[in-house]
Formats: structure tokens, C-alpha cells, sequence
């Protein structure tokens, strides 16, 4: 449909109670922290510092992350892990080695590590998705941090553990088996054929030592990787049965500074599920199988802005991958959320990469914690983002992308039943325009406004710092909504992050 600017912009919402797409997985809110510049060490862990608790935990940093309500964490990597002994990792810390950390070229001290991470999750209320080392190690360690983490005692790495100091096992359900083994930089990087195979036989050992886990092969780095669908279909075909979720990432960025085809990016993110989608489908076909593979999209967010910060070689945890984020980049961070749980029915897990200082929502310095611009739309879709997806039709005019045709406004309506509360989220595109928002809700009878809160800022590049926290914050836009006759009537601002929320 073509736009015509002189006309008021419409978009029309339509949805049936009953028409639901899934519930929604509390894990696609996930996000990652890895070994990787200043994420674990002056992000989440900074002994001394006037914010740490007695284990060196940044409190000001548990805080925010409570404020998400982030339901998972990835860690320990990344690329990181595809050298990562994690036996460096635990017993006394005076114990630990330094060791030259080679995906970064810098140096791991090990001052954190596993047994610190699961402490940490519990503090602030998260569970963990551990990744083991399927580059330069293998299944043999793979069933060995299984035994550590999981065995509650009477065997070699479960007393190892309690030696360590934690008594009850942890009990990890969810392992990533290696990382983005398909790309050429990643240590012991292999092809499709060895890598599922390996990954086959890891999935297998480990379900051995403990049946009730559940693991992710990993799937393409990118869409754009060369191997892409052919990987995904070889690695399910040699670890179907062991696997229960294929992984996808997904990275983008706006160096061209073209804000409509950057923001048409989650065109391409929905492209890329509905692909993996096909190729689970089909491996499950052929092989008559009854069982599904879901999908975990543990990496994905806006990553450029630090392209060319330069790290001096073999430092410790330097300033690496801070991106530092505008309000457009809070856009489409918002598209791509809405995209994640327009395929709830499949995407199962999602992490939203990374959390703290590294590419993510938190930064730290040594005074102070504060919100990034994408901290918004994610702290409020993991909060308000809960029941049922309900399957929307989004009637919007589109614009031509590089991606495709892209809609101007992207949306999704989530219904929880019990709670009796309904939930929209919008992104409007258009730079110039305001859209009228209209969806017709007389199957809600009783339903109000409760609130609409909108993010919006007058320049694109405008991002929060430590000195200006609050430059992009969502306000209240709540006298822009309202319910009449059964109808809901709404206004969109030009460029802006919407969550309209209704309750009985
Ligand atoms: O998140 C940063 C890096 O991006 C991860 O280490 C890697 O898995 C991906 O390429």
C-alpha cells in the first residue's frame, strides 16, 4: 500500500481472543553476559567499589537488572568460551590461573567465575543458560561441568564443587553447546558435519549424567554467513534427537546513517526465524520425527557504534564493545522484540546481547550505574510482556526497505487471561508522522486504559549518559489512549516506542 502523506496515518490493530499465536516463554526476555571487556569485571563484579556488597557485586548494577526482570543469563560466552577451561574458573581464587584469553587478546584473571556466576544469579533472581567449550575442548568436559554442576555428591566434580563451597548442586537446565561454531574466527571452529556430530555426542554424554537438561546446538552467526541453511539443516541431522533448540544471532547497525532501511532491519530479523523455522521443519520431516525444535535467538541487539575502539593486547577487562546507543537505536531494539514474540510459538528463548557495559543496556563507571536508551523497550516488554501473543494483523501502509517492504508501525497484542490485562506494543517508524491507532476490542468488554507509555526524543542520535541519565526516558502518554464503544483509539507519535496497557 502506498503512502499518502496528506491523508492522517492509520493503522488498524486486529485481533480475536482466540485466535493466540503461544504463550510467552518468560525466558525470550533472557539476556548474556560474557568474559568480554568490562562485563564481568566493573559491570556485574568490583571488589572494593563503593556499590559492592561483601562478594564484590555491584548492588547498583543488581538493581537495574531486577528492574528488567531478567529471566535468564548466558554466560560465560561468546567467542570467549571456545577457550575456556572452566576448571580456571573455580576453587580458591589465589588458586585460579591468569591465562592469555584469545578471542579477545587480552588476559582472564578468573577472579569470577562459575561458582561466583551461580551466586550471583541467585542474588538477583535470575537463572543461569551456561555454555560449555565445544572449540578447543570436548565431551569429556562436557560431561565433566555437567557432573559439577549437577550431581548433588559421592562422585569426583560433585565433591569437587563441595569442596568449592557450594553444597546443593545448581542444577543448570539450560547448555549451550559451544558457540557460533560455524564462523571461521572462532577457536576450533568446525564444519557443519563435525560440529553436529560433536555436538550430537556432547548433548548425548551430558543427558547421561543428567536427563532432565535441556541443550541448544548452535545455529548460523548470521544470516549472512555463506553456510547459512546448510549448516543448520547438517548439524540437525547429526544431533536431531539431542538437541532441543537451534540458536540464531543476529547483530545490526546504522554506519550509513540511513535511519529507514536500519530500522526495516526487523524485516530482515523476522526473515531469518521464519527460515530457521523451514529448515527445523523439514530435518524434522525427513526424519518422521514427532519432536519440534524450538529456537533460542541468545544473541541479538544493535552493535556498530564501537566498531573501531582499539584495545590494548593482553590488558585486563579494557573498555571493549561499549556502544553507546541513541534513541533510534531504542527503535528498533523495540521492532525486534516485537518481532521475537510474534514467533512465540517457536522462539522459546531469546538473549538480548549483552547486558551490562559490553553492547548492552547497563553501563557502569566507578560512581554510578545508568540506563542506556534500549534499557526502555526491553525493561518494559520483559515487565508487561507476559500471557498469551495474540495473532495480530498489523493493516499499516509499508515502505520499501533494503530488507523488503517494511510496515511503518509494528505491533503485537498480548492478552493474559488471568491477570485480565492487555498489552500492546508500537513502534512507529515514520519520522515524519503521527499514526492513529485504532483495534477493536468488544470481545474485552470492560477493558480501560490503564496506561500509555511512550519514548520518543525530537533527535535521533540523542543518548544517556552518566552526567545526563535521564535525556531519553519513556513519559506518560496516557491522555493519547482511550476506549469507546468497544473501541480502542490511540495516537502514535512520528519515530516513538509505544506500551499501551488495558485492564478490567
Ligand atoms: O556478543 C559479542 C560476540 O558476538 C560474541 O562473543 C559472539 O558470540 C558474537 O559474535
Amino acid at each position: 500500500m502506498a503512502k499518502n502523506s496528506k491523508k492522517v496515518n492509520k493503522v488498524q490493530l486486529c485481533i480475536d481472543r482466540d485466535f493466540t499465536i503461544s504463550k510467552v516463554d518468560e525466558r525470550i526476555y533472557g539476556s548474556f553476559i560474557e568474559h568480554l571487556g568490562r562485563a564481568v569485571y566493573e559491570g556485574i563484579y568490583q571488589p572494593g567499589n563503593k556499590f559492592a556488597d561483601k562478594n564484590g557485586y555491584r548492588k547498583d548494577v543488581m538493581k537495574l537488572i531486577k528492574e528488567i526482570g531478567v529471566p535468564i543469563v548466558r554466560y560465560p560466552g561468546g567467542n570467549f568460551v571456545s577457550a575456556f577451561n572452566w576448571e580456571d574458573s573455580v576453587g580458591p581464587k589465589k588458586d585460579r590461573p591468569r591465562r592469555l584469553e584469545l578471542a579477545w587478546g587480552v588476559v582472564e584473571t578468573n577472579q569470577f567465575g562459575l561458582d561466583e556466576f551461580m551466586d550471583w544469579c541467585k542474588k538477583v533472581g535470575t537463572k543461569p543458560m551456561y555454555a560449555i567449550n565445544l572449540g578447543t575442548r570436548g565431551i569429556d568436559d562436557a560431561r565433566n561441568v555437567v557432573e559439577y554442576c549437577n550431581i548433588k555428591s559421592g562422585t569426583k566434580y560433585s565433591d569437587m564443587r563441595i569442596k568449592n563451597g557450594a553444597k546443593d548442586p545448581y542444577n543448570i537446565k539450560l547448555w549451550c553447546l559451544g558457540n557460533e561454531m560455524d564462523g571461521p574466527w572462532q577457536m576450533g571452529h568446525l564444519t557443519a558435519e563435525e560440529y553436529g556430530l560433536k555436538a550430537g555426542r556432547a548433548g548425548h554424554i551430558m543427558k547421561l549424567v543428567d536427563p532432565t537438561i535441556e541443550t541448544v546446538a548452535c545455529g548460523s552467526s548470521s544470516l549472512y554467513m555463506d553456510t547459512f541453511g546448510n549448516w543448520e539443516r547438517i548439524v540437525l541431522e547429526n544431533s536431531y534427537d539431542t538437541t532441543d533448540y537451534l540458536s540464531l544471532h543476529t547483530y545490526y547497525g546504522n554506519a550509513e546513517d540511513d535511519t529507514p532501511n536500519f530500522l526495516a532491519s526487523s524485516v530482515a530479523m523476522d526473515q531469518f526465524i521464519g527460515q530457521v523455522i523451514s529448515i527445523c521443519d523439514y530435518v524434522k520431516a525427513v526424519k518422521r520425527s514427532k519432536k519440534t525444535i524450538n529456537l533460542s535467538f541468545d544473541e541479538w541487539n544493535v552493535w556498530y557504534h564501537s566498531n573501531d575502539q582499539k584495545v590494548e593486547k593482553w590488558s585486563e577487562h579494557p573498555h571493549q564493545l561499549e556502544d553507546i546507543y541513541n534513541f533510534e537505536d531504542a527503535l528498533l531494539v523495540g521492532s525486534m522484540l516485537i518481532t521475537l514474540l510474534r514467533h512465540a510459538d517457536r522462539v522459546k528463548i531469546a538473549c538480548l546481547a549483552q547486558l551490562v557495559n559490553v553492547i548492552a543496556p547497563i553501563m557502569t563507571s566507578d560512581t554510578g550505574a545508568w540506563r542506556q536508551t534500549i534499557f526502555y523497550p526491553y525493561m518494559q516488554a520483559s515487565v508487561y510482556g507476559r500471557g498469551e501473543v495474540l495473532n495480530t494483523v498489523v493493516k499499516v501502509p509499508t515502505y520499501e526497505s533494503k530488507h523488503g517492504d517494511a510496515p511503518y508501525v509494528d505491533s503485537v497484542v498480548l492478552c493474559d487471561e488471568e491477570n485480565e490485562t492487555l498489552t500492546i506494543f508500537a513502534v512507529n517508524k515514520d519520522l515524519e508522522g503521527d499514526y492513529e491507532l485504532t483495534c477493536d476490542l468488544r470481545q474485552f468488554a470492560g477493558y480501560k486504559v490503564v496506561e500509555h507509555s511512550m519514548l520518543t526524543h525530537k533527535d535521533l542520535k540523542a543518548v544517556n549518559t552518566e552526567k545526563k541519565p535521564d535525556n531519553v526516558k519513556p513519559v506518560d502518554f496516557t491522555k493519547a489512549s482511550k476506549v469507546e464503544k468497544g473501541i480502542l483509539t490511540s495516537t502514535l507519535p512520528a519515530k516513538s516506542w509505544n506500551v499501551i496497557r488495558l485492564a478490567k
